[in-house]
């Protein structure tokens, strides 16, 4: 049987982030884990501009090239991570736009979040984004939050993982799970 397909977001697009080195992390953790095909998505790379489809989304009529190649990369997994910083308390806009510009691609899949951030470490992100998720049908099973004040990034590389990995560990076991259930309302 093949493996479902986690596709990894990584949500911040700024010069320097840390937002990539963390989804690196998460990656290498999520193919050790060895149950899911692993695929990774960069919003720097696949650059949308702010929303500027004329139809909504849940038509699925989709007029420009940005939004059909987002939309293909999305469509192809099972499960979702976004990889999310901390933004004046909340998620960072790029990720909203993201999620806005596709609907049917996000339906039914179960989602997981890896935020970062200050004390909260990025807890505050998260809890705003599960009910936008949930809005396009997605299920919220887990999140990891990384502080960035314990588990920095130095030299590209994110540090002191022991703790975080066992919650990445059980993330992934709860991205499973679910998935098995929802692939039925997918088909
Ligand atoms: C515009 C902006 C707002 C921020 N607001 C918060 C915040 O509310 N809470 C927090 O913990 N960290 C905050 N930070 C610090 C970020 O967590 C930290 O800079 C992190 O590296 C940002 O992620 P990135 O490097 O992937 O862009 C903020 C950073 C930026 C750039």
């Amino acid at each position: 049987m093949t493996m479902p397909v986690l596709l990894v977001i990584v949500g911040s697009t700024r010069p320097g982030r840390v937002g990539l080195p963390i989804a690196r992390w998460f990656e290498e953790v999520a193919v050790a884990h060895g149950e899911f095909d692993v695929a990774f998505a960069d919003l720097a790379e696949v650059a949308l501009p702010l929303f500027d489809e004329p139809n909504h989304p849940m038509l699925a009529q989709y007029e420009h090239a940005h939004t059909k190649r987002w939309s293909a990369i999305v469509a192809q997994a099972d499960a979702i991570v976004f990889v999310v910083p901390e933004y004046n308390h909340g998620y960072n806009a790029a990720t909203k736009n993201a999620i806005d510009s596709l609907y049917r691609e996000w339906n039914h899949k179960a989602v997981g979040f890896v935020s970062y951030g200050g004390a909260s470490s990025g807890m505050r992100a998260v809890e705003q984004l599960k009910p936008i998720a949930a809005c396009v049908k997605m299920v919220p099973v887990g999140e990891v939050n990384v502080s960035l004040f314990n588990v920095p990034v130095v030299d590209g590389q994110l540090q002191n993982t022991d703790g975080i990995a066992f919650a990445a560990k059980a993330l992934l076991g709860e991205l499973l799970r679910w998935n098995m259930q929802l692939r039925a309302l997918r088909a």
